[in-house]
């Protein structure tokens, strides 16, 4: 009994132990089928002998796309396409059977005996879609589909996967992702042509294209029906001549293929956690847009054709849209050209374009001349002539040599003057204004009406155009004739030789072309540079405003103004102290004015009168680097892809200065609120030319005045007043670093360092220092680029000059082209001495960097530039 009961208990314990072994079993089993269903689902390939029916779906390696079936919009048809994965709004990217959906769940998918990939409707019997690849395909087991990384369903016809014989990528739909190309393939013939959805909710092939030609210069056409909507112009080294906003920065890179195998465009995104696509939207508009996980939506980046002068050959023949002229109206007849039809133009109808003025000249008239016109997109570039190899004189020649052409223009611009050749020869199609980016196009005049622009350029306004005078002897001649009709008209003090200096490269209104008067006179503009009125200026800025002042300087105050055409312009106001006599001012503006580079605030003009003495920039909205760095908010906007491009920008900006401006310009204010960040994050140096206009005397080894701002001086320039290139290296070492820790040197206390640059130093020193890394970029970033960046940063701020690089090492070593100096860092300035200055000044700081000897006055707040006299 005893043992029968012992026996009952083991059992039943056996029993308990067996239930829970089940349990485990079970677990295990769902843990088995759980996996095996992630892995069936999470698969990217469909192979032979495989079908793939409607709620299966194919979910590529990273994650980022999914291919499967889905219902559009409010839809309840059935369509297969591509989507992204990880955003929470069904976002389709591509669609298979556009105009052929499903009624119903009986899609299926499969791999053909012939290899393609095809799309039956079983319960209809009846196939949908198919990849349609003929002749090359032969039948075996080999070919599989994939869903690649970058979201392209790829069909390879060879086990390893390395012969696509069919893609998605080549069939677009309405939707352009990164590394996808639109052009042209000259080896097959084939086209990508993007094409608009039916509406949101039918995915079928809608009324808007978008497609590359080849005619002429290539260029991608926007047509609704067969009607032309945009055209994007010919690709200029750069970009796009009608898409000036779209280059390379920021995040995007565009790139351009033109070989024996194709023509195409591209672009691709730096960072893969940002998407981004392009669309061909239902209204006709293409359309740049990026998803912004935290507002949980789909943000527009850029949007094409923006205004009316965007739409193709808004006014007509012989004509330039200007959307800036506010008010007015926006065609305007090339210059020697006047309305064809003047009663429909005068009531704003431009649709018979213009015409030219008087009859054309004989064939090859040697006194023919060209106007420049600036910031344009060139005309349609279909029947144009392309030839790589001439450069803009022999261009120039070139098209003056044949009387049919009517312009010409460089066919590349990435390089400083340009290079290749583009001739039109007829009509100019489809010319548009810019307020920035575009080229030049030199339009063909003749003689007489080049005397005759000449003659109603004095007084006139607004836009830029530029007359190049033919260098042959008739010209010249031609040319001395009316400079001296002109001259008899000219008052003022103005020397011959000067004048028929500035009249080689007049700049003056179209206006003139087709008699619209234009009523106030806002600016005369003389060589590269717009001479403003004071009047425009006091009403630009409204009395100079409290509420338009953007900031004040050393050199004195900036506002923002608008003129009356809708620009937006930055004026600095200079403080009287500049000393300079108005001609010797306006020479130096002249000169600044023809720096040009994208990473330098474009200097528009300037304002002399009475008193005054203005500088006119370009505005840029985004406004200095220091209210995004040392903005505790802002700040996060500035991850390090960015920030080392702006590293990067301004390093290039100070190259052109030193080294390669015909002016060796030394900055000697390099600060974070110099550098103005353009919409694109794009960093501008600004405050270029100041050491020139404020230096002259100034600029010797015996300164007496010393220009800079507390933090980003050298020592040597603090101390004794010399500077040299290697004092802007040091300025930008304190940058650089700024940049990376987002805290300003001058105002940093921590430990025992003084300063930024003594508290990275220490933590140089005991390797730790991507400690002083910006918190706020959340630790993503690549630790070996920071480093050396950070060491970058080190050995610009040596004590002595000549240990420091000087820029354009800099630029090699921030582009990794050059290895960092092995040679060991040597200490910053500025490190040790906890100077105790006894200068009566306001400034309580124990950090000035000054040797107790310099007298310090005109001191102001710290990232002010101050001007000091030293007296020795
Ligand atoms: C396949 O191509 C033929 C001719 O090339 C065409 O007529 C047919 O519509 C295409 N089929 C599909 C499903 O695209
Ligand atoms: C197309 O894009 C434009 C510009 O972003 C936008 O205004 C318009 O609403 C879009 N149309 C549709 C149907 O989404």
């Amino acid at each position: 009994m005893h043992r029968e009961k012992a026996f009952l208990r083991t059992n039943h314990a056996n029993m308990l132990q067996q239930n829970r072994y089940d349990y485990y079993y079970y677990l295990l089993i769902s843990f088995l089928f759980i996996t095996l269903l992630q892995i069936c689902t999470s698969k990217d390939t469909i192979t032979a002998n495989e079908s793939f029916k409607d709620g299966d779906l194919l979910v590529s390696n990273g994650n980022y796309f999914a291919f499967g079936f889905f219902s559009p919009g409010s839809s309840v048809n059935r369509h297969i396409g591509i989507w992204y994965n990880k955003v929470p709004e069904q976002t389709v990217v591509w669609v298979a059977n556009r105009d052929n959906p499903i009624n119903g769940t009986s899609g299926i998918v499969f791999l053909e005996k012939s290899g393609n990939l095809v799309l039956r409707d079983e319960s209809r019997n009846l196939l949908l879609w198919s990849t349609n690849v003929s002749g090359t395909l032969s039948a075996t087991s080999s070919f599989s589909v994939q869903l690649t990384e970058t979201g392209n369903l790829a069909l390879f016809q060879d086990q390893i996967r390395s012969i696509v014989a069919w893609q998605s990528f080549d069939y677009p739909t309405n939707t352009l992702l990164p590394h996808m190309k639109v052009g042209v393939n000259r080896k097959t013939g084939l086209i990508p042509v993007m094409t608009s959805w039916k509406s949101q909710d039918d995915p079928g092939t809608g009324d808007f294209r978008f497609k590359m030609e080849l005619n002429g210069s290539p260029q991608f056409f926007l047509y609704k029906g067969s009607d032309r909507q945009w055209r994007t112009g010919p690709w200029n080294g750069i970009q796009l001549s009608g898409v000036p906003d779209m280059t390379s920065k920021f995040i995007f890179t565009v790139s351009y293929v033109d070989n024996d195998d194709e023509v195409s465009l591209s672009y691709s995104i730096r960072d893969p956690s940002i998407f981004s696509r392009l669309v061909l939207n239902e209204s006709g508009t293409l359309e740049r847009l990026t998803w912004q996980g935290g507002e949980g939506k789909w943000v527009k980046f850029w949007a094409a054709p923006k205004d009316q002068c965007d739409f193709y050959s808004h006014c007509g023949g012989f004509s330039d849209c200007d959307p800036y002229n506010l008010g007015e109206f926006e065609c305007q007849c090339l210059p020697g050209f006047e309305p064809k039809v003047k009663s429909e133009w005068y009531l704003r109808d431009p649709i018979n374009g213009c015409s030219k003025k008087q009859e054309q000249q004989t064939c090859g008239n040697s006194t023919d001349g060209f106007v420049k016109l600036t910031f344009v997109k060139v005309p349609d570039t279909s029947n144009a002539r392309v030839n790589k190899s001439l450069g803009l004189k022999e261009c120039e020649d070139m098209c003056l040599k044949n009387c049919l052409c009517t312009a010409y223009t460089s066919a590349n611009i990435s390089s400083g003057g340009g290079s290749g050749c583009i001739t039109w020869y007829g009509d100019l199609i489809d010319m548009r204004q810019f307020s920035n980016g575009g080229q030049d196009v030199y339009i063909r005049v003749t003689a007489a009406e080049l005397a005759q622009i000449l003659k109603n350029s004095k007084g006139s306004n607004s836009r830029k155009l530029v007359i190049i005078v033919v260098p042959s002897v008739a010209g010249v001649l031609l040319l001395l004739f009316v400079s001296c009709l002109v001259l008899k008209n000219i008052k003022g003090h103005e020397g011959k030789r000067q004048y028929i200096k500035r009249l080689l490269s007049l700049n003056i209104s179209p206006k003139s072309s087709y008699g619209g008067s234009s009523t106030t006179k806002e600016m005369d503009e003389s060589a590269d540079l717009i001479i403003f009125d004071l009047k425009t200026i006091i009403s630009a800025t409204d009395h100079f405003s409290f509420a338009n002042k953007l900031g004040e300087g050393g050199f004195g105050s900036v506002y923002k103004g608008r003129l009356h055409n809708g620009r937006e312009i930055a004026i600095k106001r200079l403080s009287k102290s500049s000393g300079q006599g108005i001609e010797e001012f306006k020479n130096e503006v002249t000169l600044i004015a023809r720096l040009q580079h994208r990473n330098l605030v474009k200097l528009l003009g300037c304002c002399i009168q009475q008193e005054e003495k203005m500088l006119v920039y370009e505005y840029l909205p985004n406004k200095g680097l220091d209210n995004f760095i040392f903005d505790k908010e802002k700040r996060a906007l500035l991850n390090w892809r960015k920030r080392f491009e702006i590293i990067l920008g301004i390093a290039r900006g100070i190259v052109y200065l030193h080294r390669d401006s015909r002016l060796r310009i030394i900055h000697r204010d390099l600060k974070a609120s110099n550098v103005l960040l353009d919409a694109a994050m794009e960093p501008k140096i600004s405050d270029f030319g100041m050491a020139r206009i404020f230096g002259a005397g100034q600029m010797e080894a015996n300164t007496n005045r010393v220009v800079g701002t507390y933090g980003y001086m050298s020592p040597e320039y603090a101390m004794q007043g010399l500077f040299s290139d290697k004092s802007d290296v040091f300025s930008y070492g304190v940058l650089l670093l700024e940049i990376i820790s987002g805290r300003k040197n001058s105002s940093y206390f921590h430990d025992n360092a003084i300063n930024l640059i003594g508290y990275v130093w220490d933590l140089w020193k005991e390797g730790k220092a991507l400690e002083i890394v910006d918190q706020s970029m959340g630790g993503s970033f690549n630790q070996d680029e920071v480093q050396r960046c950070i060491q970058i940063g080190l050995l610009c701020v040596q004590e002595h000059a000549t240990d420091r690089p000087n820029m354009s090492q800099v630029l090699s070593m921030l582009s990794n082209e050059t290895s960092l100096p092995s040679v060991s860092l040597k200490q910053p300035a500025f490190i040790l001495k906890k100077v105790n200055n006894n200068n009566n000044n306001n400034n309580n700081n124990s950090n000035v960097p000054y040797s107790s000897s310099a007298s310090i006055g005109a001191l102001s707040v710290d990232d002010v530039t101050i001007t000091m006299v030293q007296v020795r």
